[in-house]
């Protein structure tokens, strides 16, 4: 294709180069803040009509042409296309090929720096709401998990070592835990691009009297930037948006790599519906969890989107420079791929079954050592002075192939007179998870509290489905 004459020719003898325009035009991944730079667009000519700087005819031949458009492209989003430098030429262009000299007014006082500052703030206060939901959504999935458990236990781990029995219920909420400071963390991105750029002009200022309260209100934002030259470069609100999705992404990660060490053959705790697991096109026994190891795998790529990202913004002087307009790619791509690993996460986890047999049988034995020390401190031993005499029985049950659970009471009072028939009972895993007396803790009454309140929370965030 042509290249077609950019919006600032006039300044210049020639065509560009048609490799180095290629190389800057953005309009290839831009087009995706079509709707709302036609959106700011019609806010700043109804701005400019208050101002004075457009007459009514004018305004409105230019909001209505722009309205078309909105409806063409919903209508068919391949209109969206051309050899422009990136989509406000666009707009323009077709603006102006549509209502001619009146199209040509729309720039008035304003300067792509402002606008694709607006065009992304825009964009991304209407995209986070939806990974919000993607969100909260796999916390629903997560409960369902947590209440289908039902007082069944399993191993927690530290060290990936067996440590102490949890909960199966509170295993699934550890991870909605995690997502519901992920959910906090995506508002607090979608508040910190809620400002309006517009009135910053270039970098000084906008010379016609525009009245940016007004504005702001007309595009939903609470708040006006504080500063025209900080405001055409400040790209925070990108950073900590692109932060929030590494970090939920890491998250995602963590839970990925749990479900592919239970659900080997080595744990056997989780069983991946075959909806979600693939095969090996050789070994015909394979049953593999590529879309848990996709996600483990995609969470580096958006940390790399993050790093990056702060690399290009560390070097920049004070106002617009052409490196900002790597924000694009890097918050496209994060967003997409959070969405697709929240999507397939919430798939992978809504359909599995857990081996609760084997999570249970799991539970016991040496896990429940810190018990024993419990029962010796309740009856007066010095916590250090148990830790130490219960490390021998381990050590001893060790070397005679024996387990805590299957000693005689003579077997333990030989190590302590303490010890007499109600060690039995308080060292088994459900002993264990009931002696946990905090609200954060695996104690099941602590849980029951813990699954309802996730559950209020789920039904605020998840819109009940249709079915
Ligand atoms: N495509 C550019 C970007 O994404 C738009 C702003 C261009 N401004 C400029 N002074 N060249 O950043």
């Amino acid at each position: 294709m042509d290249t077609p004459t950019p919006l600032w020719s006039g300044r210049f003898a020639g065509e560009p180069d048609a490799d180095v325009f290629r190389f800057g035009a953005s309009f290839p991944f831009d087009r995706r803040l079509f709707a709302d730079d036609v959106r700011g667009s019609i806010a700043w000519a109804e701005a400019l009509e208050a101002a004075g700087a457009l007459s009514n005819g004018e305004g409105d031949a230019i909001r209505s042409a722009l309205a078309s458009l909105l409806d063409e492209a919903a209508r068919d989003p391949g209109f969206v296309d051309g050899p422009d430098e990136d989509v406000h030429s666009f707009v323009e262009r077709v603006l102006v090929a549509r209502i001619g000299e009146a199209g040509k007014r729309l720039h008035t006082g304003r300067s792509r720096n402002e606008q694709v500052a607006l065009d992304l703030r825009l964009y991304l206060r209407r995209r986070i709401p939806d990974l919000q939901q993607a969100t909260a959504r796999l916390a629903a999935a997560c409960l369902a998990q947590a209440e289908r458990a039902g007082d069944a236990v399993m191993p927690g781990y530290t060290h990936l070592r067996r440590a102490q029995p949890i909960l199966v219920a509170h295993y699934w909420l550890s991870h909605a835990a995690a997502l519901r400071r992920d959910h906090a963390r995506l508002a607090a991105a979608a508040d910190e691009a809620d400002q309006l750029t517009l009135g910053s002009g270039a970098l000084a200022g906008t010379a016609y009297p525009i009245d940016t309260a007004l504005l702001a209100r007309r595009l939903a934002f609470t708040r006006v930037v504080p500063n025209s030259l900080d405001a055409v470069a400040d790209r925070d609100f990108v950073s900590t948006f692109l932060h929030a999705a590494a970090l939920a992404l890491v998250h995602l990660s963590r839970l990925a790599e749990d479900l592919i060490v239970f659900g080997t053959e080595e744990f056997g705790f989780v069983e991946l519906d075959d909806r979600v697991a693939t095969g090996s096109s050789l070994m015909p026994q394979k049953k593999n969890p590529d879309p848990l190891e996709l996600i483990r795998g995609k969470a580096g790529r958006i940390v790399g989107r993050l790093t990056g990202w702060l690399t290009t913004m560390k070097g920049l002087p004070s106002g617009y420079n052409k490196d900002l307009q790597e924000d694009k790619e890097a918050v496209f791509d994060a967003e997409d791929t959070l969405d697709g690993c929240l999507r397939a996460a919430t798939a992978v986890v809504g359909t599995l079954v857990m081996r609760l047999d084997r999570t249970a049988r799991a539970a016991g034995g040496f896990m429940l050592a810190t018990d024993v020390a419990d029962f010796l401190v309740a009856r007066g031993l010095p916590f250090r002075a148990a830790h130490e005499l219960v490390g021998r029985i381990v050590r001893d049950a060790l070397a005679s192939g024996r387990d805590l659970e299957a000693m005689t009471v003579a077997e333990w009072r030989a190590y302590s007179p303490l010890f007499d028939e109600r060690v039995h009972d308080a060292i088994t895993p459900g002993a264990s998870v009931r002696a946990r007396r905090t609200p954060q803790s695996t104690g099941p009454d602590h849980v029951t509290a813990a699954v309802a309140e996730l559950r209020a929370w789920v039904g605020r965030h998840v819109p009940a489905s249709p079915r």
